[in-house]
């Protein structure tokens, strides 16, 4: 398959990211249905044997969808991280070949073992990619797309800007360029089309559906952060990352010990904003899928 035949089988061109704890079998299905490309972290089930549990879920619902309705789903995703770290690499890869998972999605190795053994069935590997360097090294080992993690994208990301980041990609890569970094409405992504990408790569605006494994607290937490919550540090997991929740967990702290806090602190409203933020113009902890995609069209 080709990069752009998969593009050419979107209804919007989008892709719900792989997001650790979040996404599972229920969110990837619904996107699929739905003409998005649903995705999830391989590590988000505790072991391989669950792993391809989840991939003959996601594979068997889709195909049973597709002769109830003679619609053709959207294709699917598994996030694999290359890196010595990960134990599961090869035992996961070797699912993916054999269920022909149609797009891999790799994070920190691009290696053309793995880009080699997906091609071998005909499926995709998109690569993530936060600096030129990494993405002219992932081009080299022959990834059909390039994932350009900009400034202010959930989880591990980078910080450039991704005006410039696209441009100075697309003047070495032709392959598929997908962009990602705190987009929510369908404006950002037409913009990021009008910026000469292929696909716009969303997360966290997928966090708050029904179909999401989200904990109530994380959703709430979406719907109050506004662009200044994003904590960008390397202090929680020694590589530098985005997240949202650090301000967020102090508020519901300093609430819940209200009473203990001295007087001066409470009258200064020191830390606890009043406004909610409008970061994502999220209003709901747990819509559909669908309605989600709605909006995207509509906003
Ligand atoms: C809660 C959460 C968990 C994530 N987990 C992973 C992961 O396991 N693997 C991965 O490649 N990216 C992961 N990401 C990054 C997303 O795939 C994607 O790059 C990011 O969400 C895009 O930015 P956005 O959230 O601002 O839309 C995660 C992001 C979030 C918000």
């Amino acid at each position: 398959m080709k990069a752009q035949s998969l593009i050419d089988q979107l209804e919007l061109p989008v892709v719900a990211a792989p997001m650790f704890l979040i996404s599972g079998p229920q969110l990837v299905i619904e996107c699929c249905k739905n003409g998005i490309v649903g995705t999830f972290p391989a590590l988000n089930q505790r072991s391989s044997e669950g792993f391809e549990e989840w991939l003959i879920e996601i594979k068997s619902s889709l195909k049973q969808w597709e002769e109830e309705t003679g619609k053709k789903a959207a294709p699917f995703g598994v996030n694999l991280i290359v890196h010595g770290s990960n134990p599961r690499l090869e035992a996961d890869l070797r699912l993916c070949v054999k269920h022909q998972v149609p797009l891999i999605i790799t994070s920190l190795g691009a290696v053309s073992e793995v880009v080699n053994a997906v091609h071998s069935y005909g499926g995709l590997v998109f690569h993530d990619v936060i600096k030129k360097r990494h993405a002219q090294k992932a081009a080299q080992a022959g990834v059909d797309g390039l994932i350009l993690v900009c400034a202010g994208a959930g989880g591990h990301a980078g910080t450039l800007n991704p005006m410039p980041f696209v441009r100075e990609v697309k003047e070495f890569y032709d392959g598929a360029i997908l962009l990602s970094g705190a987009m929510s409405s369908g404006q950002d992504v037409a913009s990021a089309m009008q910026m000469g990408a292929d696909l716009a790569y969303m997360g966290t605006r997928f966090i708050n559906t029904h179909e999401s494994k989200a904990t109530d607290e994380y959703r709430e937490m979406i719907i109050q952060s506004g662009a200044s919550d994003i904590v960008y540090t390397a202090a929680i997991s020694g590589v530098h990352a985005n997240f949202l929740g650090l301000v967020y967990k102090l508020q519901v702290l300093l609430k819940n010990n209200l009473r203990q806090l001295p007087k001066l602190i409470l009258e200064k409203k020191w830390i606890l904003r009043q406004k909610p933020g409008k970061l994502f113009g999220v209003q709901d902890k747990d819509l559909q899928l669908l309605r989600i995609l709605y909006q995207l069209v509509n906003l």
